[in-house]
């Protein structure tokens, strides 16, 4: 319900009533003049922030993909307002993706679909035959988007192979004015990105896990979901050594935590480390504890602020113990790991 004097104020995450839903709503008919004129948008998801770009101009992708400092041929996700568009966008849907879709968009789910010939720039999907489709979870982003009216193309809105935003300051700290706007919602409500699903197969692949559980997919559809998150590289930009801060990540077990820490702080590093409170032990006075979650949720949250943290603290290693990979606690440690991988 908004405000009356305020149609279509956006649900800001200080709810509907909030002083600041007409000023929101007019940075989003900023943003979406931005969009318009083919200039990049960064806007708040329920996963990451993303950095947009309409999905039909190739001069504004050709920006995107400089100003990220991504390679050409690596594919982004397309957002889309409503589960309706996605037939616009698509060809050849098969039915248990539409159940994907009826029960988790908007959400972090992308779904890797055939593509409708013309339907969006060949740059948004690196020259393949399929493109990522996702409706995110954020009323800022939703807004955006139905006014926008057309598909918006949005990788992370952190450089290329680093740590990922979740907040509107991550964003303009990597970038600064290179954005022609940056609109904020808030911290992320996930924190790590959507399980990206290929659905080009007879049964769900999971080619990169996020914030939808491979059991939550084999539930919705009662298919087997296998995954693919490692070797080929099935989604590229899910290669190992990404969302890597500038400092060392190792992952440890909560028994291995304090006796790494010592050798380490006695060779004279400077360590942060990173646990759930319940795998938390004592560890030497000189590391640097980062703020300790107290659930997987909590832990995928601030995952990524913990990791600009350590490098904002000047820590030289961020020893981290994963969360166990059951649920969310999977993105979790797939990240660690990745961000452990040099
Ligand atoms: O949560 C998210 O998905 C966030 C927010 C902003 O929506 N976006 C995001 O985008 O994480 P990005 O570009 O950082 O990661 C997108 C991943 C890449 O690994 C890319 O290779 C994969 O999606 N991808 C996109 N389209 C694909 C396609 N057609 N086939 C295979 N992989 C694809
Ligand atoms: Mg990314």
């Amino acid at each position: 319900m908004s405000k009356p004097g305020a149609p279509n104020a956006p649900d800001t995450p200080d709810g509907p009533d909030a002083p600041n839903g007409r000023e929101i709503s007019a940075r989003i008919d900023e943003a979406v003049a931005e969009l318009e004129r083919g200039a990049l948008v960064a806007f708040p998801t329920e996963t990451v922030y993303g950095l947009g770009a309409d999905a039909t101009n190739p001069e504004a992708l050709q920006a995107l993909y400089a100003t990220k400092g991504r390679p050409n041929d690596h594919p982004v996700i397309v957002h889309i307002a409503e589960s309706a568009q996605l037939d616009d966008l698509a060809i050849n849907v098969p039915q248990w993706a539409y159940q994907l879709t009826a029960q988790f968009w908007p959400g972090p789910l992308t779904l890797v679909v055939q593509r409708r010939p013309g339907a969006v720039c060949d740059e948004v999907t690196g020259g393949r035959e399929t493109v990522g489709v996702r409706v995110p979870d954020h009323p800022i982003a939703r807004q955006l988007l139905e006014r926008f009216g057309r598909a918006v193309a949005a990788p992370s809105a952190n450089r290329f192979g680093k740590v990922s935003p979740t907040t509107a300051q991550h964003v303009i700290t990597d970038f600064e004015d290179e954005v022609a706007l940056v609109l904020d919602g808030g911290p992320s409500e996930v924190g790590v990105e959507s399980t990206i699903v290929d659905a080009t197969a007879a049964t769900p692949v999971i080619l990169r896990l996020g914030g939808i559980t491979a059991e939550q997919i084999a539930e919705a559809t009662g298919l087997a979901v296998s995954l693919a998150t490692d070797g080929e590289v099935a989604a590229p930009g899910t290669l190992a050594s990404h969302y890597s801060p500038q400092c060392r990540v190792e992952t440890v077990t909560s028994g291995t935590l304090r006796e790494r820490a010592e050798r380490l702080t006695n060779a004279g590093q400077n360590v942060a480390v990173l646990a759930l409170d319940d795998d938390l032990v004592d560890v030497p006075n000189a590391c640097i504890v980062l703020s300790s979650p107290n659930s997987p949720q909590e832990y995928a949250q601030t995952l990524y602020s913990n990791l600009r943290e350590a490098d904002r603290l000047g820590a030289d290693v961020l020893l981290a113990v994963p969360p166990t990979a059951e649920g969310i606690g999977a993105a979790v440690a797939d990240r660690l790991r990745r961000a452990a991988t040099v």
